[in-house]
């Protein structure tokens, strides 16, 4: 028969972060997150390094003040949201754990308020008969810990496995899908170099110091799992835009090469491997001088293989030579984008990149942990529900889907992003990304058409 089809078992479902959705920052013995942290030391800016205009010009909304306590009401109104998978249809839910709720402190003793309230809404889930993949960290580090340097303090990984310890015996007898990091480029390249997202550090040296704690407190928390035996999966997810040369010279396609290698290959490379992108060490003397040291030795001691890939992907990205950067390169302007808009849609990019992962690691277990259409928060313009855009998006980007699965890549689930309208990175309320509406005010929620589609591809599993 004609049309796109996914497979029976195929996971299809929504996504969320903690800090986004739950709202609650305060309570039931909450600590403080680096998220909130900032975004309240930020309130009514664009952050440290950047003047109102430059903000506006990247299209960004100044920080909130109090909107991260309210996320999309989730902590309080799970049960409702989970119902509403449930009459979706979808399978399972993408979700994360908020480590400033378990471990206030960062580390020692855990707050059994959080350990109940994870409890109830997984078993909600299960009830519901969707599959918990469950993230250990989505931007939410103590702040507590990034007091004492965060990522960069060479104590991070012994903290991280601590705290996974945690999770696994509390949750691990019925979470099967884990995930240690959300998108370390975010966190760590941009949280530590670019100096755009907290704790906004711009130091090229300290970026790849957090970057190798990272991935070594990434390392303890596999072999870890893998110990106890629970039976489950573990893996990582990773922020995997479509990387392509700006023109046809071979300038371009070594700078779009030096990109992959550096941004997301600096941790899909070891974490797949064991190795860091030796092309980027040979070619950007400023990585290889800056390395930690013993790095490689470090590597050898810790790698230890996840069991699937995480692709986050939103973007096509044209990259250009470029001899006076640290990378030798730099994003132009994409493909079909319109000037100044962010998260231009590039459905063919996601076959791109799959196809790229799938054909370096020996076709790994794929997951499109997040893939979503993000619209401007003007007027509120989506209050109608009413959103084409958001349709078509789902109908190419799933299939696109379809073909990488008839092509013969190991792609096993996709997540829309996100759930439902909630706080957006540093954007706060800005952008929605929903396929549910959410007023931040009182809590109301309406399902957008998009989310009724949606609803006919999961339990159809047909896309056309
Ligand atoms: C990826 C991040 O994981 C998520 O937290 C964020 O909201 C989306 N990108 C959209 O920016």
């Amino acid at each position: 028969m004609y049309g796109f089809r996914l497979p029976k078992d195929f996971l299809i479902g929504t996504a969320n972060s903690a800090f986004q959705s739950e709202g609650a920052w305060d309570r039931d013995g909450k600590s403080l997150s680096i998220m909130e942290y900032y975004g309240r030391k930020y309130a009514g800016t664009y952050g440290p390094h950047f003047t109102m205009e430059e903000g506006a010009a990247m299209g960004k909304v100044p920080f909130g003040q109090d909107e991260n306590a309210r996320g999309c009401f989730f902590y309080d109104h799970y049960e409702e949201y989970i119902e509403d998978m449930r009459k979706t249809g979808q399978n399972t839910y993408r979700m994360s754990l908020a480590w400033p709720r378990i471990i206030p402190n960062g580390v020692g003793p855990v707050n059994q308020a959080a350990i109940d309230h994870y409890n109830k809404v997984i078993n909600k889930l299960l009830e519901c008969g969707i599959t918990p993949f469950v993230d250990l960290y989505h931007w939410d580090l103590p702040q507590c810990l990034q007091d004492k340097g965060g990522f960069a303090n060479p104590s991070f990984p012994e903290w991280f496995e601590a705290y996974a310890k945690v999770c696994f015996e509390a949750f691990g007898d019925r979470v099967k899908m884990w995930s240690t990091f959300n998108e370390s480029q975010i966190s760590i390249y941009n949280g530590y170099s670019v100096g755009t997202f907290p704790p906004f550090i711009k130091n090229h040296a300290v970026f790849l110091q957090a970057a190798h704690y990272n991935l070594l407190a990434h390392f303890r928390a596999v072999r870890l799992y893998k110990s106890m035996s629970l039976g489950g999966k573990i893996g990582a997810v990773n922020c995997i835009p479509a990387i392509m040369p700006a023109t046809m010279t071979p300038q371009d396609y070594n700078a779009a090469e030096l990109r992959k290698d550096s941004y997301f290959g600096w941790w899909t490379q070891p974490m797949m491997e064991g190795t860091y992108p030796q092309k980027v060490l040979r070619e950007c003397p400023d990585f290889a001088a800056a390395m930690p040291p013993h790095y490689q030795q470090d590597l050898d001691q810790y790698f230890e293989k996840m069991d699937f890939i995480g692709i986050n992907y939103y973007i096509g990205n044209r990259t250009a030579h470029d001899p006076n950067s640290l990378l030798r390169s730099t994003p132009v302007a994409s493909f079909y984008s319109a000037p100044g808009q962010r998260f231009a849609p590039y459905p063919a990019g996601l076959f791109d990149v799959v196809q790229y992962i799938g054909d370096r690691y020996n076709n790994v277990e794929m997951y499109i942990t997040e893939n979503g259409c993000a619209l401007p928060n003007i007027n509120d313009q989506e209050k109608e529900c009413d959103d084409p855009e958001r349709i078509t998006y789902l109908r190419e980007h799933l299939r696109m889907v379809c073909r990488l699965i008839k092509a013969g890549y190991n792609l096993k689930g996709y997540y829309y992003w996100n759930d439902a309208d909630s706080h957006e990175e540093l954007d706060g309320f800005g952008l929605r990304f929903g396929m549910t509406w959410v007023n931040h005010e009182t809590g109301e929620r309406i399902w957008k058409k998009s989310r009724y589609y949606f609803s006919e591809i999961c339990k159809t599993k047909l896309v056309n």
